[in-house]
């Protein structure tokens, strides 16, 4: 059984002390939940949402690293600094970053290679644009960004990384994808992944869908078969929504 997943993605949203603050509300309200809680804080923020999360069992991610190694970057962060204070996973390939900071399914593919041999989990993100889908391109977007993103990636690696299906019409719209429309997609993912590896790597893989989710859809999305958590923006921001989407999928029944 894939593993589950609920991550929130803060994009640039917070200070530091609003990270602590956010964590000190988060931990109570999510101690009992089964999944494996994520949160992609920005890099500013790594060391304090490490410190302050120790001992929770919720991960902490960076939302995005430099496909290089150390040397004459200025700026950039690489997969070694990240996972040496204190991160356990890392958004590669987010969509705002393919579109505004040009990144390519080949500097994406880069990337998922440092942060895997750095240790770090990665949360690969990748869907179609709203021009593939009105022309009926769903399928080879996502097959050129799959395939790419995983050139030279062995099948063994798979458990590293959770694919995160994101339809960028969906992504801070309020228009978040049908049960129907990710369930197919889901199916499609595994297929794609399937030709690449085979059918064990591909039903093993965790997936989760990222896109106006959110704590009212949340219970109807949790209900589709085969999906293996969400990927949260906006609603993440706040730990009474992000608390909630968290539960759904999955939490411990105290024993009376
Ligand atoms: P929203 O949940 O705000 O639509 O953002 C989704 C997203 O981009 C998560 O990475």
């Amino acid at each position: 059984m894939p593993k589950k997943y609920v991550i929130a993605n803060f994009k640039m949203n917070k200070v530091d002390k609003d990270v602590k603050f956010y964590i000190e509300q988060l931990l109570p309200k999510v101690k009992d939940v089964t999944s494996q809680v994520v949160l992609a804080v920005p890099s500013v923020s790594i060391k304090t949402a490490v410190k302050e999360t120790k001992g929770s069992g919720v991960v902490i991610a960076s939302q995005n690293i430099n496909e290089n190694g150390f040397g004459a970057f200025t700026g950039e962060i690489n997969a070694e600094m990240v996972s040496n204070v204190g991160a356990g996973a890392v958004i590669i390939g987010h969509s705002e970053r393919r579109s505004y900071f040009n990144e390519t399914d080949a500097s994406i593919n880069k990337k998922i290679q440092k942060a895997l041999k750095a240790g770090l989990m990665c949360v690969f993100c990748f869907g179609e644009s709203v021009y593939d889908k009105k022309n009926n391109l769903t399928e080879s977007a996502l097959t050129t960004q799959i395939t790419g993103a995983l050139n030279n990636i062995y099948g063994n690696e798979l458990g590293h990384i959770v694919f995160a299906y994101e339809p960028v019409w969906a992504i801070g719209t309020g228009v978040v994808a049908t049960n129907a429309v990710i369930e197919k997609t889901l199916k499609l993912i595994r297929k794609i992944i399937c030709n690449l590896y085979d059918e064990k790597v591909a039903n093993e893989v965790s997936i989760v869908y990222g896109g106006s989710v959110n704590e009212s859809n949340i219970k109807d999305i949790a209900k589709i078969a085969n999906l293996n958590g969400v990927l949260v923006g906006g609603a993440s921001l706040d730990p009474v929504k992000f608390s909630a989407i968290s539960e759904a999928f999955g939490k411990t029944v105290p024993k009376k």
